[in-house]
């Protein structure tokens, strides 16, 4: 029978039972419902609707509750509805009707609103070191590569010259933009909506804030009926993830095809990569595909928390229970995620050489070479066709603009002379993008040491 049965028997259905039932995956949510309670109960014991003694009996009661579902010694009996009629049942068993006290002036609809958000805002910082950790593997890596000239790519086809610092130090800024959503969601979420009770507050002089102070709240919710309704909390931290999935896949995009036999940019550690069943020359970036995959998954996560809460009239209905499965999928997702990528990322090797030779024979210096022409007097678009038929006059004698005879560049243009080797050579393109943002080692060093700052800053 049911702890709610009065208005009705409390003899519900076994298959109404299993749709009913969330501490499958509430369960998890055991520690802050708890600490929620004793907070509870403290504030209860504070304002005297429960006397000293009594607050302390419960308190005590319930941190030995906690101590036993971590431990092991209280096994979560799944056949309770949830986590909060779980606690609250052993809580009774235990003290009897001092037990039933507990729940006076509260609601599950106030109580699970304030379990989730402290699920999540530890959820969240626990995210941010990660990503953090992600961003720190990034940064180390560019140090050690700030002169690796690679091909830098528009429609995927070789474009300019840039360095692998520079390309990997993009997904640090984008990491960073990660942290400050994550961080932003944080303090949005760091509201008690304890104290709304069912929907409509309650008539006990309830002190919220006690509570938001005891829980490490930053402050309380300012309306009871937004209090149990509001799952916008949720909804930021699952766009945050998916936006940083988004990143991840990006980059593991990139990296399955530097893994690949036609670009060699790169070799992951075995520990990192599979091989295949029957083609005994494999070795498959499995890691960086299967983040890429399970990107598809928070943004089906996040989808579902957009459908669930879409045109729900105030305050609690049920379907909100729905939330807890897509969030904590998301977040799950994403910490294995990044778990994988970033020691992934530090023992993989680059090839330095394979990229330079990748950065020669796209005629990536073009632009550079009419610059060139542009610093010695030619109008831009005039450079940009003398340019463009040298480098087909390139492609007919099988060459690059490097190994183009002089005598060419001069039939083009008088004003060539032999200092365009320098010129057009790949370190000098990319260290005369000596502009901030810009490709030049000392540029990108620059950039790495204000991430590093930022990044110190983020410390949790
Ligand atoms: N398990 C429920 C949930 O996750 C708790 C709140 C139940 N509230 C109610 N009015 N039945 O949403």
């Amino acid at each position: 029978m049911k702890m709610w049965a009065g208005r009705t028997s409390g003899d519900i259905a076994d298959c109404v039972n299993e749709l009913n039932a969330s501490i499958g995956f509430d369960k998890r949510m055991y520690a802050q419902d708890i600490a929620g309670s004793i907070a509870h109960a403290g504030m209860l014991g504070k304002v005297g609707i429960l006397t000293q003694a009594e607050c302390a009996e419960i308190q005590q009661a319930l941190q030995v509750i906690s101590q036993e579902i971590a431990s092991g010694a209280l096994p979560i009996d799944e056949t309770a509805e949830d986590i909060h009629m779980f606690v609250e049942q052993v809580l009774t068993q235990r003290l009897g009707t001092l037990g039933k006290k507990l729940h006076t002036a509260r609601s599950r609809n106030d109580q699970v609103a304030l379990d989730l958000r402290m699920y999540l805002k530890d959820d969240a910082g626990e995210i941010c070191a990660l990503a953090h950790g992600l961003a720190e593997a990034l940064c180390d890596i560019a140090e050690a590569h700030t002169e690796t000239v690679m091909p830098g790519y528009t429609h995927l086809q070789r474009a300019q010259p840039v360095t692998l610092a520079h390309h990997l130090m993009a997904y640090v800024q984008m990491l960073l933009r990660d942290l400050g959503r994550l961080r932003d969601a944080s303090a949005r979420m760091n509201v008690l909506p304890l104290g709304s009770g069912a929907l409509a507050g309650t008539t006990y002089p309830l002190d919220r804030q006690h509570v938001a102070d005891a829980l490490g709240f930053a402050g309380i919710t300012q309306n009871s009926m937004d209090g149990v309704s509001d799952r916008d909390f949720v909804l930021e931290l699952a766009g945050a993830l998916s936006i940083l999935m988004m990143h991840l896949s990006r980059l593991c995009e990139e990296l399955v095809l530097w893994c690949s036999w036609e670009f060699r940019f790169m070799s992951l550690d075995d520990a990192y990569a599979t091989g295949s069943s029957i083609m005994p020359q494999k070795k498959n970036p499995d890691v960086p595909e299967l983040v890429r995959g399970k990107t598809a998954r928070v943004y089906g996560d996040n989808m579902t928390l957009l459908a669930m809460m879409k045109a729900l009239p105030l305050a609690y209905n049920k379907d909100m229970q729905e939330d807890k499965e897509a969030i904590f999928d998301a977040c799950d997702t994403v910490k294995l995620c990044l778990r994988a990528m970033t020691p992934m990322m530090r023992s993989a090797t680059f090839h330095p050489d394979v990229m330079k030779r990748a950065a020669q024979a796209g005629f990536i210096n073009a632009t550079d070479c009419a610059d060139y022409l542009v610093k010695r007097g030619a109008a831009f678009r005039d450079a940009y066709r003398i340019t463009g038929a040298l480098v087909k006059t390139c492609i007919d004698k099988g060459c690059t603009l490097d190994t183009l005879p002089l005598a060419n560049f001069q039939a083009a243009s008088p004003l060539f002379a032999q200092d365009v080797y320098a010129a057009i050579d790949l370190l000098t393109c990319v260290t005369a993008r000596d502009i901030p943002g810009g490709p030049a080692p000392g540029q990108v060093k620059t950039q790495i040491a204000q991430a590093r700052a930022l990044l110190a800053k983020e410390a949790l």
